[in-house]
């Protein structure tokens, strides 16, 4: 007999017919009552189980995290919370579990736990709706992309370039560390490693991404990157997952365009297919948010946020702009950041941006055309030879969530600036190409996954929303 999903049974009214179910005790009351969960919803199937007719042994078996099937009929529920439950004529358990061991009790556990458990964590409330959202946003991406016509293409995880320029890579070598290879100077002789060269785990995969849309005109990628910065926030992963679209005659402004447009689907995306999850998840930042002073509490529940950024055009500040703003700020005057703002020309710290997008803008912000000393090298110049055409998409609670750009297509322009910064044209003559053999604008923009799902399941930490998080001195399982 073929297993039906709960979240399915759910929905249906009792019928006289039998069906199977298969799943985890979440809990098993006066030896009768099996609150099971499968994992498709947070909602927990109620089995009754007759035990004047079902073998003692079984009965003890039924026990907290015990993976069971269950047969029976469908009847209309006495008890209330929901509509149906199964009237179970067998019970066989299909694995055991020591309910004195078994870690997760029914009872709260904090997050913090619950990561060191994160092969057990799934089984939570918590993170049972922040994986099916999660799942629901990647599959949207992909929807959203398809629906407009673009190509999804496989960039390598195992490169030779450093596409931010920022040197936070992971090595990639098969030499015994403690005893590599050396050349005639002493230095370690890469020609002899698996490659024949120095290679990386990909910090991006937007230079490869880009040779593809100067042949299919629109793609994207969405893959895996890394990274070896050691900041331990909660908005940073060594290991996420991105977005990264590319499109051949693209702008600045279709740039951004794009770039709000696919988050306000992906957003509506979730909210129209899993707001049983992201009610549960709001309410749950509710009772969170009770814990805080009043002063400090979100204004806005998780499901009036979502809904007022499908509602709202996002802002759009030059830095220039914002720097001003910023400047002149009650907030900066009275010193409460951090790092002051005070010339122009500064990188903006994540205080300054949350400071735009929560108290003075009050929604979500596209900052441009930043100092070409703060971006990476592929960026398009401006003409008063002081910015780049950059756009970051700052988000109340995350701050930045994309980062993109119109890239630099003239290639004189693009190598002068190399020369300056010093990275090799050698190194990158596959990525001057596209310069030198019908080269035209372009533009394109990086999502930090993880960043979205961390805004649409209001979660607050990154390693939350991950289901193994990767972080500095933290690699479990
Ligand atoms: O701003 P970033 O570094 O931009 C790029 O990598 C470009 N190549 C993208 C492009 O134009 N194709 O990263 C893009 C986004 C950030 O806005 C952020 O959301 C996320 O990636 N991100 C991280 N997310 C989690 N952990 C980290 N350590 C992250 N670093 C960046
Ligand atoms: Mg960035």
């Amino acid at each position: 007999m073929s297993r039906i999903r709960i979240k399915e049974i759910l929905k249906t009214t009792p019928t006289e017919q039998t069906i199977t179910v298969k799943g985890w005790v979440r809990t098993f009351r006066n030896n009768s009552f099996i609150a099971l969960n499968d994992g498709s919803t947070n909602n927990n199937l109620q089995v009754v189980v007759d035990f004047t007719t079902t073998a003692e042994e079984i009965l003890k078996r039924i026990t907290t995290g015990a993976a069971v099937s269950a047969t029976g009929i469908l009847i209309a529920s006495q008890g209330k919370g929901q509509t149906v439950e199964l009237k179970a004529t067998s019970v066989e358990i299909i694995g055991d579990s020591d309910a004195e061991k078994y870690p997760l009790q029914p009872k709260k556990h904090s997050l913090e736990f619950l990561r060191e458990i994160a092969h057990l964590r799934f089984r939570t409330n918590t993170f049972g709706a922040v994986f099916r959202v999660r799942n629901s946003l990647a599959f949207a991406v992909h929807k959203f992309f398809n629906e407009k016509g673009f190509l999804y293409i496989h960039t390598p995880i195992i490169t030779s370039s450093d596409a931010e320029g920022a040197g936070e890579m992971f090595h990639v070598t098969n030499f015994d560390i403690a005893n590599p290879p050396k050349d005639e100077n002493g230095a370690i002789d890469y020609k002899q490693d698996f490659f024949g060269k120095s290679v990386n785990l990909t910090v991006s995969g937007q230079l490869e991404g880009e040779l593809a849309a100067m042949a299919f005109s629109d793609i994207y990628t969405f893959g895996p990157t890394f990274r070896a910065e050691n900041s331990n926030t909660a908005r940073h992963l060594a290991e996420f997952w991105m977005i990264e679209p590319e499109m051949a005659f693209y702008e600045l402004k279709d740039n951004m365009d794009l770039a709000e447009e696919m988050l306000q689907y992906v957003i509506k995306y979730a909210l129209d297919n899993n707001l049983e999850d992201i009610t549960f998840l709001s309410q749950r930042l509710e009772e969170e948010e009770k814990q805080k002073p009043q002063n400090e509490r979100a204004e806005l529940s998780l499901l009036d946020k979502l809904n007022f950024c499908l509602e709202n055009k996002f802002e759009r500040v030059t830095y220039t702009q914002a720097i001003e703003i910023l400047r002149e700020s009650n907030h900066n005057k009275k010193k409460k950041f951090q790092y002051l703002v005070d010339k122009w020309g500064v990188d903006l710290q994540s205080e300054h941006e949350r400071y735009l997008v929560e108290k003075h803008f009050k929604k979500p912000v596209i900052l441009t055309d930043y100092p070409k000393e703060i971006k990476s090298f592929y960026m398009r110049q401006n003409d008063d030879g002081k910015t780049v055409a950059a756009m970051d998409i700052l988000f109340p609670g995350i701050g930045e969530i994309i980062g993109g750009s119109q890239r630099e297509e003239r290639l004189e322009k693009l190598e002068t600036r190399m020369n300056e910064i010093g990275i090799p044209l050698d190194e990158l003559s596959w990525y001057l190409d596209t310069r030198r053999f019908g080269s035209c604008p372009h533009a394109g923009f990086g999502l930090g996954f993880e960043r979205l799902v961390l805004f649409v399941t209001g979660m607050t930490n990154i390693r939350d929303v991950i289901p193994f998080p990767r972080t500095p001195k933290n690699c479990e399982f």
